[in-house]
């Protein structure tokens, strides 16, 4: 199966480093975020990977190409440690520019040839998982299960706004989960559950020809996967995997902090260290006059 990631977005959220660095490559420690989730879809067996980005994201390519002279450099010079940080990952990378950013709905339809008529995972970069089995493995699970395009389902507390995301009805009493309806960014007070709808997807290729369907009403504006998955909810063919594990949204700054704090403390030459500066800045902070 492929694996698909839509990188083409602004990133507003983190202007200014987003003038001239793409979102997908501010560093999480030592590697780019949109790295980790191609390591997430190789270790879940993931090995042909489309990127869907945009002209102004030609460091993405870069950083997953290889580095030839600098790699002679370490051969010869016997830095076998350096030679392996630069490997590029074991997979077969393919890069599509979007020249319009119309939404992800138009992102997909645009590389459905490359995609070949076959179910894919779909990764919106933003989300970074952390836990095991990886969440595109338990997604893939679903869909073995199924045969059903998989929704990546988590539950949020009753007092959080939840606005910003896709909120799922599920049927009662079904395992895996069957979702009856998708509905995207309700308004407070109205989500069908409290089960959010995070960028991890298993696709069918019944979604493309359901987003060819729906194309044409959403010639302008963003062109959401929504109506489309939502044809597939009516019919019973679109599942839930309530997922295990932690997910952080580096799409924002805070969840771009903790994803970064979390990646400093698995770090096993500094990340000890790290950990008694912070137990220091946090007593300091506990101790001034804001605190409480
Ligand atoms: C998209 C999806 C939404 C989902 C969210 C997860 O929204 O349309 O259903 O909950 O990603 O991050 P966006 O954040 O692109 O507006």
């Amino acid at each position: 199966m492929k694996g698909l990631i839509l990188a083409a977005g602004y990133g507003t959220r983190f202007l200014p480093i987003t003038k001239t660095i793409p979102k997908e490559m501010l560093p999480l420690g030592t590697r780019p975020a949109l790295d980790f989730v191609i390591r997430e879809f190789i270790e879940s067996g993931i090995r042909d990977i489309v990127i869907v980005n945009s002209r102004r994201k030609k460091t993405l390519e870069d950083y997953f190409d290889r580095e030839p002279e600098t790699e002679e450099f370490f051969f010869r010079n016997g830095m076998e440690s350096h030679l392996r940080k630069i490997q590029p990952p074991d997979a077969q990378l393919y890069f599509v520019r979007q020249q319009l950013m119309n939404g992800p709905g138009a992102a997909v339809l645009l590389v459905r040839e490359i995609l070949g008529g076959e179910p894919c995972v779909l990764a919106f970069p933003d989300d970074l998982h952390i836990g095991s089995p990886p969440l595109t493995r338990q997604l893939l699970d679903v869909h073995a299960q199924t045969g059903n395009a998989v929704l990546a389902l988590e539950a949020r507390p009753a007092e959080e706004d939840i606005s910003r995301y896709g909120v799922a009805a599920v049927r009662a009493d079904t395992d895996p989960l069957q979702v009856t309806q998708l509905v995207e960014k309700p308004a407070r007070g109205t989500e069908p559950s409290r089960l959010i709808s995070i960028g991890r997807y298993v696709l069918t290729p019944e979604v493309f020809a359901m987003l060819s369907a729906e194309q044409d009403q959403h010639a302008h504006g963003e062109f959401y996967l929504t109506p489309a998955l939502n044809r597939l909810a009516q019919s019973g063919r679109l599942s839930g995997c309530l997922y295990t594990g932690e997910r952080l949204d580096t799409g924002q700054p805070l969840g771009y902090y903790q994803a970064a704090v979390r990646v400093f403390l698995d770090d096993p030459a500094n990340g000890p260290a790290f950990l008694r500066f912070l137990q220091t800045v946090v007593a300091e902070r506990s101790e001034g006059p804001d605190a409480g």
